[in-house]
């Protein structure tokens, strides 16, 4: 059997020409939806600013609050490149998230370090539902032959995954403790 047999591709897709158009659909529907969601967190991440009151984790919040607002001029980079229209698609997972953000919120005591460690955790479900998405968007920019909108993509995950790691440092070295301490 010929394990590589010069320029000849080592399998065909039987659908190929039907199946292009279909994940492109699926790529660019998965690009507006991340984009409702990452408009929808530079209007939520205010209020948990607001709600927190740790100062690295007031801080850790709005860097990911600038971050977030790059994110979504990434997004309009893409679309632009695509020659598509930014168009964004409500994402319910993110709602979804940040309601239940907002849920913790309520149920927990002004200033208290117990809000900030539910903070905490809201926030980084919606990081592991960014770095989940960007993740595979970003390989499946490259299995479309997408390489620079992949190498932006590739970008936006690194820093969702720094700030899912900034958020459990705070939360190991800030607040956790203190948390427990009002138990
Ligand atoms: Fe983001």
């Amino acid at each position: 059997m010929d394990i590589e047999s010069g320029s000849e591709p080592k399998f065909k897709t039987k659908t190929s020409t039907k199946a292009e158009p279909a994940l492109n659909e699926l790529f660019l529907d998965s690009l507006r939806d991340i984009y409702w969601a990452e408009n929808h967190l530079v209007k939520a991440l205010p209020k948990m600013i607001q709600a927190a009151s740790s100062p690295k984790l007031v801080q850790a919040i709005e860097n990911h609050l600038d971050q977030t607002i790059e994110h979504v001029s990434r997004l309009e980079v893409i679309f632009d490149m695509l020659g598509e229209k930014a168009i964004a698609k409500k994402c319910d997972a993110m709602e979804g998230l940040s309601k239940e953000a907002e849920g913790i919120v309520e149920g927990t005591d002004e200033g208290t370090a117990t809000r900030d460690v539910g903070i905490i955790l809201a926030s980084q479900k919606v990081e592991h539902y960014e770095i989940a998405t960007y993740g595979g968007l970003t390989q499946l920019a490259k299995t479309l032959g997408l390489d620079d909108v992949a190498d932006i993509l590739a970008q936006t995950l690194a820093e969702e995954k720094k700030a899912d790691e900034l958020l459990t440092e705070v939360a190991e070295n800030e607040v956790n403790y203190k948390a427990a301490e009002e138990a």
